[in-house]
């Protein structure tokens, strides 16, 4: 394995520094959220996740991931309100939606109708804080209804309007199954999309600040993010998850699985991340709910599988500090819930898009150009040689 911090030789001869995939680099400063890697600690602005997860609601989250501060009480409720009100999307952005080919792949199909969308934003170029918050709030009450209206297209059904009187995450269930969801699968959809909402400079939101920092535009910015976060090495790894699952199909192919991965160095997903050496608090609290759909739902069996992943991990690599990351339980969580797989990473955008948004208005307040440095390692000075010659 070729090491990944290393010395190298830039073109003038000079020793620098080299972190493949940027490991460890300071790329900003950022307000939003910390990580200790080493101790597996996650806080928004300060508060622990456990904390958020246990009393706050996504809605008062994203307030805080956007405010900097907790909402009073009729702060939330009028913030509660604006994101109820802005949960419709133009007709011609669900026309859009129809239009997509039913096959395509959701994230996919989500990355397009969230640039379409920005065409419907009159004043998409100006980047004020004022008018990027309208924004940010009208991409988060929108992401729901725009994800749930793509898997209805993909299961070739119409679509369901939101309803005003639900919470965030219930109406976003209620869109997906055309019925409303129990208080217990909304409560634990909602401690889902506090859990993912923000994350540091993950690859998804750096490419949203990335984009912003050429003073491009919030839709620009978010729908690359999208495209971003459906990789399988990033938000599309909850998908995957639950394929490895199936693809194992029963508790006492694990070992022989999971070993087999470890010998020709493939990677089991789900484990494994670039800045947690340790066990990931997210998955913590999702395994917790992951057990208790297994047993609500009679079917033990996933939940039991990824123990057993998880203990076979531990084991052969948990020296080397991979862990379960977010993506592991969050998979069985939403299977429990009742929902396709092809859900998994757009639900994780649902969340996300709150972080997204906050990350994209903070680079705006003290922006400076993103533009790091490659070395070339190639040959200089090299002859053309005209096409005939070749
Ligand atoms: C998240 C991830 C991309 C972080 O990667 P990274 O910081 O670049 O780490 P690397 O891929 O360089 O891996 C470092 C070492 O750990 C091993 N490793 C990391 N994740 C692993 C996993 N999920 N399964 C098995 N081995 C893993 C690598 O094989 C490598 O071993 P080596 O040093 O012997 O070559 C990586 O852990 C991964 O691919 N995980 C699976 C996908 C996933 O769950 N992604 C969601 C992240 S929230």
């Amino acid at each position: 394995m070729a090491d990944k911090v290393r010395e190298i030789f830039d073109e003038s001869g000079q020793a620098i520094e080299f972190r493949e995939g940027l490991e460890g680099v300071v790329a900003a400063l950022s307000m939003i959220s910390s990580i200790d890697g080493e101790k597996g600690i996650l806080l928004y602005r300060g508060i622990p996740i456990e904390e958020l997860a246990a009393h706050s609601t996504f809605e008062e989250t994203t307030y805080f991931l956007l405010n900097s501060r907790l909402p009073k009480q009729q702060e939330l409720r009028d913030f509660e309100q604006q994101l109820k009100s802005h949960r419709q999307v133009p007709a011609a952005v669900l026309d859009l939606i129809r239009s997509f080919p039913a096959n395509a792949n959701a994230m996919d199909l989500l990355r397009t109708t969230v640039s379409g969308l920005g065409l419907y934003d009159p004043d998409s170029q100006t980047n004020t804080v004022e008018k990027n918050i309208e924004r940010a709030i009208n991409l988060i009450a929108s992401f729901p209804t725009i994800v749930a209206a793509i898997q209805r297209r993909r299961s070739g059904k119409e679509f369901v309007a939101p309803q005003q009187d639900l919470s965030h995450a219930a109406n976003f269930l209620y869109m997906v199954n055309g019925e409303a969801p129990s208080e217990y699968a909304a409560k634990v959809l909602d401690v889902a999309l506090i859990l993912h909402a923000d994350h540091g400079f993950n690859a998804s939101t750096f490419t949203a600040r990335v984009v912003i920092s050429s003073l491009s535009d919030m839709y620009s910015a978010i729908s690359a993010a999208v495209g971003s976060l459906k990789g399988p090495l990033h938000g599309g790894a909850n998908s995957e998850v639950m394929s490895t699952l199936q693809e194992i199909g029963s508790l006492d192919k694990v070992e022989e699985y999971v070993m087999n991965r470890l010998a020709t160095k493939q990677k089991v997903m789900g484990f494994g991340h670039r800045v947690y050496h340790t066990y990931d608090p997210r998955a913590r609290i999702l395994s917790q709910f992951s057990q208790k759909l297994a047993q609500q739902t009679g079917n033990t069996k996933w939940y039991e599988m990824s123990r057993k992943i998880e203990e076979i991990m531990r084991r052969e690599v948990g020296s080397k500090g991979i862990y379960p990351n977010v993506d592991f339980y969050s998979a069985t969580v939403y299977y429990y819930m009742g929902l396709d797989q092809d859900l998994f990473t757009p639900i994780f955008a649902v969340s996300r898009i709150s972080g997204w948004t906050a990350h994209v208005i903070e680079q705006l307040q003290n922006n400076r150009l993103f533009r790091p440095r490659a070395i070339y390692p190639g040959p200089k000075n090299v002859p053309y040689v005209p096409i005939n010659d070749r």
